[in-house]
């Protein structure tokens, strides 16, 4: 097999000025210098063409730079950049109508809109503590849920997203995630884990759970949201928020 000779000279250049000008908390894990992309191809600032299998991180789904999605915002670039939350714009509604008709729930939903995962985790919390006036929550090992002080918190896939941030925010605790595909704490012939126990079925402990805490945070991305959203229904009811 031919070995690439990656990253190119061009790359290289760039990465060595980003480490001069850049934040080094980024968790960059690959030297991949994009220089464009169209549909599931990508190519570096060198010229060399990649099959992105990922859609950036499940956010361009549409495939990059989708001739649709790129007309849609240079129409709205000519028309306005930015108006504050302050006001009203009609595809702000558009959007939320939208959302409302495709949710996973037969309620209407109600959407607060944010320019990121992690500030859709943070209003979550807030949400969840301000309807229901208490303050405990569980969350779960091997989730990721963003690295603001809120979200981190939730977040226990790794332990470096913890690490030297302490004290994280307080009020949360975590549980194993009841997936009887994949549990975290197998059960051996002999052994009795009486945490699997009460685990054992998806999802069976959770409302009696959740009389006691403000709310079981479940937060997955869209990619993700396909395995579970039969569940949708199970745990989101109630007024509950749907973090995407
Ligand atoms: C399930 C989930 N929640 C939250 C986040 C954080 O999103 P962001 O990086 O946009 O803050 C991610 C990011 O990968 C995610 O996969």
């Amino acid at each position: 097999m031919e070995t690439l000779n990656l990253p190119g000279p061009l790359a290289r250049a760039i990465i060595e000025r980003d480490r001069a000008v850049i934040s080094p908390s980024y968790p960059r894990s690959y030297p991949f210098v994009m220089d464009r992309g169209r549909g599931s191809l990508v190519w570096d600032v060198d010229g060399n063409r990649f099959l992105d299998f990922a859609a950036g991180i499940a956010v361009v789904s549409t495939g990059h730079s989708h001739p649709e999605v790129v007309k849609a915002i240079q129409d709205q670039a000519e028309k306005f950049i930015h108006i504050s939350s302050d006001f009203y714009h009609p595809k702000w509604v558009n959007l939320g109508e939208e959302l409302s008709r495709i949710a996973p729930f037969s309620e209407p939903a109600i959407s607060f809109m944010t320019n990121s995962g992690t500030e859709s985790v943070e209003a979550a919390i807030k949400l969840a503590r301000y309807y229901t006036g208490r303050s405990q929550f569980i969350g779960f090992l091997g989730g990721f849920h963003g690295r603001t002080m809120g979200a981190v918190t939730f977040t226990a896939s790794k332990p470096t997203y913890h690490k030297g941030f302490y004290p994280l925010m307080n009020g949360v605790v975590h549980a194993p995630f009841p997936d009887p595909y994949r549990p975290l704490l197998q059960i051996r012939p002999g052994e009795d884990y009486s945490f699997n126990r009460r685990f054992d079925r998806p999802f069976s402990n959770i409302d009696e759970l959740c009389h006691r805490v403000v709310a079981a945070l479940f937060d997955f991305r869209f990619h993700a949201g396909h395995r579970y959203r039969g569940h949708h229904s199970h745990y989101h009811r109630d007024d509950g928020a749907v973090v995407h």
